[in-house]
């Protein structure tokens, strides 16, 4: 009964919203760079604004984030001290290669990693790795398009060869693309694009898909070349979509919602396109561009495990006056009823996480590892930077319920979990560092104020007790 004995608990953050450092080391600009806080962001990162560069005017919450760059030790030390056997992060994919397209690596990039890594075994926290979190270097945008490009699969190569040969060894666990279906709503994030006017961003979008799969389905081949002991993971944002009624047509809606999202776990998974993915591209008329080899890697090369993200459910409905939205930009749905919402409009839906583990581990068969999941929402510390954060404590309390349930009465086969931010970083969708979900408090605010200095909350203690005893102590 229980969780497996060898959990893996932990956290987890990305490069872009936690590192700073965005010119240290020979590191290269990202499009993760340029997106400034405030209304421009949410065209800029859907592709409809162009912004490749710094504009004045503007604050770039990326550049500094919570300066984790220098403070790796410390922060790895905290996690250490909750008792985390593994810690998620991501490379920023222009500290390896600052342009993308170079032949050779950075070998400062390529240190600076090394010794991260070496820091997390050193308290025996096994690193897990994304390759790509919603990072694409400048230079491959403005020259090729992002991953419209078919040579950005050769970049890609490139890219994690050098990690997979360099961290052989350090690292054993891989994702290759975070959420990476992500790219249908946040294409400039999720793959560097930038829409001209009168393009047909469907096909667009489905184009960079297929070299986004073909390149992960080649990282998986490539990995288990370099080390058989390496696990490669898709990670797809996950939130299963409810039909609002049984009136059939809702219940239809909802099937066809949930297979935007799975049309790409389907590939990496099972190894093929889906039949009702490849009627639809039809109706809508989008053609793309694959290669026979294309389709052989994509059946070969398989990934070994499913990770996933779970903030919310959504709900579907074919009637317009039901068609009330919550707020939350990309997580937006129709209002769901029976549930609260987080400050930012995201439905806070425990049980929906056993219900989409369930869903994963019924289409999949493989086991399922959260990588993502927690409250984002304003803390306010005492004078001492201290945060009495039962709210947060009391929304992971009911996910881990939930998540234990799925394991315990139901039999889906979970590697792990990694609560996401579990230190606060600055927020992916609104770019606020505002929008907290960390254990540690950082002392900075929107505006980039503040001295950085890390406390631990109310929620450090708790979740330390979590992991001390593997999920049984819940209180
Ligand atoms: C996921 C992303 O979509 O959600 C993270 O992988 C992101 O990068 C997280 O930070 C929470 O979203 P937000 O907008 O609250 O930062």
């Amino acid at each position: 009964m229980g969780f497996r004995k060898d959990f893996l608990w932990g956290g987890a953050t990305a490069a872009n919203q936690c590192e700073g450092g965005y010119n240290a080391g020979g590191r290269g600009l990202a499009n993760v760079d340029v997106v400034p806080v405030g209304e421009d962001r949410f065209p800029i990162i859907t592709g409809q604004k162009k912004m490749l560069d710094f504009e004045p005017g503007y604050f770039y919450p990326a550049k500094e984030a919570i300066d984790m760059y220098h403070h790796y030790k410390e922060d790895i030390k905290l996690f250490a001290e909750m008792g985390f056997k593994t810690y998620r992060l991501s490379i920023a994919w222009t500290r390896i290669f600052p342009n993308g397209d170079e032949a050779e690596p950075n070998e400062q990039g390529l240190a600076f990693y090394e010794d991260l890594f070496k820091t997390c075994k050193s308290y025996g926290i096994e690193p897990l790795v994304t390759i790509t979190h919603f990072d694409c270097p400048i230079h491959l945008i403005k020259e090729y398009g992002g991953w419209r490009n078919r040579k950005m699969i050769d970049f890609y190569e490139n890219l994690v060869r050098t990690l997979f040969t360099r961290y052989q060894g350090l690292v054993k666990y891989w994702l290759t693309f975070n959420e990476i279906n992500m790219i249908l709503h946040a294409p400039f994030m999720g793959a560097g694009l930038v829409f001209e006017e009168d393009e047909d961003e469907t096909q667009v979008k489905y184009q960079a898909s297929h070299h986004e799969l073909v390149a992960s389905a080649l990282a998986t081949k490539i990995a288990h070349e370099i080390d058989p002991e390496n696990q490669v993971g898709c990670m797809l944002a996950a939130g299963l979509n409810y039909p609002y009624s049984c009136k059939p047509e809702d219940v239809f809606a909802a099937q066809e919602k949930d297979r935007e999202n799975y049309f790409f776990i389907d590939v990496q998974s099972r190894g093929a396109y889906p039949n009702y993915a490849l009627k639809q591209l039809e109706r809508e008329g989008v053609k793309i561009e694959m290669t026979e080899e294309d389709l052989a890697l994509l059946k070969a090369h398989t990934v070994d495990f499913i990770s996933f993200s779970y903030y919310a459910s959504r709900v579907v409905t074919t009637d317009p006056k039901l068609n009330e939205q919550t707020e939350g930009n990309i997580f937006a749905s129709v209002k769901n009823p029976y549930l609260e919402a987080s400050e930012w409009g995201w439905q806070i839906d425990p049980l929906g996480l056993r219900t989409t583990m369930n869903a994963l581990y019924d289409r999949y068969q493989k086991p399922l590892f959260i990588v993502e999941n927690g409250l984002g929402a304003v803390d306010t510390p005492d004078g001492e930077g201290y945060v009495e954060d039962d709210y947060r404590i009391d929304y992971l309390r009911e996910h881990i319920k939930a998540m234990k349930d799925a394991v315990e009465l139901d039999g889906v086969d979970l590697l792990g979990y990694t609560s996401w931010g579990c230190i606060d970083l600055v927020s992916a969708g609104t770019g606020e560092m505002k929008k907290r979900y960390g254990f540690i408090y950082v002392d900075r605010d929107n505006e980039g104020k503040g001295t950085l200095k890390r406390t631990k909350k109310k929620s450090f203690d708790w979740y330390k007790q979590v992991i001390a005893s593997n999920g049984e102590n819940l209180r």
